[in-house]
């Protein structure tokens, strides 16, 4: 099976978890780009009653192309459910995110949601957080600071995100650090709490503690991975 059968197959597993009147969180992404396609083909082709919150500017223009109706995260009071990606997910389901640099809104929405469920290729499962360069979104003001500072607290290399010859702008007017830990973060929760101490870093790209359920799927197939005490366990 090839990676991106991989990913289709996770991202349409998990649409089973979403029912008519609910309203969703739509993650950012390759793989959740296969479960929008289908909300959107159960929409209009078998009545699915959904609105949806989009994560970043390229699935709202996703969503809207496939007639999929959306909502603004301020005009509702809580999401069901968020489906989205991941660039790692560790056994304890703490995840890093951030690969496509919508990691602020991705965890605001996930904030607002009951519950967050992710769809991913097999190949995003690992042991320990970090091999996975770390996205972290700053504000461009004091950017050459911030990265270095960045360097320091966690004694690696920090690269500044580009996009051809210029800084990668991300949909929130930021920039982004991909901090090249290596396979090392054993504690996620206190290094995404170090690096929110610094001034000019806006958000982590360490998920934890949020995610519910994982759609993971491989050449054999897709499985349903429960976070045991999770919201959907
Ligand atoms: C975007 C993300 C994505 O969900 C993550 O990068 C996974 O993407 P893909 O499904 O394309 O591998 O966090 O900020």
């Amino acid at each position: 099976m090839s990676i991106d059968e991989a990913k289709r197959l996770a991202g349409i597993a998990a649409c089973d978890e979403v029912k008519s009147g609910m309203k969703l969180g739509l993650g950012t992404g390759s793989t959740v780009h296969h479960t929008v396609v289908e909300l959107a083909r159960r929409y209009h082709e078998e009545g699915l009653d959904v609105v949806g919150v989009p994560t970043s500017i390229a699935t709202h223009d996703l969503a809207t192309e496939l007639g999929l109706p959306l909502v603004e995260l301020d005009d509702v009071d809580a999401l069901d459910v968020v489906i989205d990606g991941a660039d790692e997910v560790d056994q304890a389901f703490q995840l890093i995110k951030g690969g496509g640099a919508a990691l602020l809104r991705e965890k605001l929405v996930a904030q607002a949601s009951g519950a967050m469920v992710v769809v991913a290729d097999d190949r995003k499962m690992v042991d320990t957080l970090g091999a996975f360069p770390l996205p972290i979104e700053i504000t461009p003001f004091g950017g050459g600071t911030t990265q270095r500072a960045i360097a320091s607290l966690l004694g690696c290399d920090a690269s500044l995100r580009m996009d051809g010859d210029q800084p990668l702008v991300t949909d929130n007017g930021n920039h982004i650090i991909d901090a090249h830990t290596g396979p090392t973060l054993t504690d996620p929760a206190a290094t995404e709490a170090a690096l929110l101490a610094l001034a000019g870093v806006v958000q982590v790209g360490l998920f934890i503690g949020m995610c519910d359920v994982v759609h993971l799927a491989g050449a054999s197939g897709a499985e349903r991975l429960v976070r045991p005490g999770g919201r959907l366990a």
